[in-house]
């Protein structure tokens, strides 16, 4: 019923589009990281990451607006996923899982051979998202996160090896 509204009056419609993060993309992936975290990124931070060498980044569009964002840093053979997001209205249609294969697959085309990654233990659509791709907990760090009123949360650290 709700793929059939859509499909009427285009709520959330378009086709999804990945491509390349340009450093134009920066203030739209700080706004929408800002959406997603308790900590936000500044659009000079977005903009100093896509800039540099190491860093691997995708944005989604979908329709022709940005929708998502996966960002990963390079370190000789292995790399860390630093963030990925999708627009709230564009969740659970599948692409995060669209925009993390393709970022992993240009990522292994690059030479990365293990990658890592750390997630709020509490965030159920990521750590789904990333153990529907391949990731594995290999350790924790408690207290990491820092949330409103004093209070934290663990990370998970995730691994994925590409063979
Ligand atoms: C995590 C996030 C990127 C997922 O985006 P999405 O486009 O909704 O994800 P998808 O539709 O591609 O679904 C990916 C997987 O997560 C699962 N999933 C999605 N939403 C979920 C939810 N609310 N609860 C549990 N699982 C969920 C899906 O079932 C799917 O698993 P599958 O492929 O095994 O079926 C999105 O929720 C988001 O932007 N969250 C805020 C930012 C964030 O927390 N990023 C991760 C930081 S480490």
């Amino acid at each position: 019923m709700i793929a059939l509204l859509r499909r009427m009056f285009g709520v959330g419609g378009g086709t999804p589009q990945i491509a390349a993060a340009h450093p134009r993309d920066a203030a739209a992936i700080a706004a929408l990281h800002a959406q997603s975290f308790h900590r936000g990124w500044s659009d000079e931070e977005v903009e100093s990451l896509l800039v540099d060498g190491r860093v691997l980044a995708h944005s989604l569009r979908v329709g022709g607006a940005f929708a998502g964002f996966v960002l990963s840093r390079r370190a000789a053979d292995e790399a860390e996923i630093l963030s990925i997001a999708v627009a709230r209205r564009h969740r659970g249609r599948g692409f995060a899982r669209q925009l993390l294969n393709l970022h992993l697959g240009r990522l292994a085309a690059l030479g990365v051979k293990a990658l890592f990654l750390e997630v709020d233990e509490s965030n159920a659509p990521a750590i789904a998202l990333y153990r529907g791709a391949g990731f594995r907990e290999v350790g924790k760090r408690p207290n990491y996160y820092p949330l409103p009123g004093g209070r934290t949360a663990a990370a998970l650290v995730l691994r994925r090896d590409i063979a």
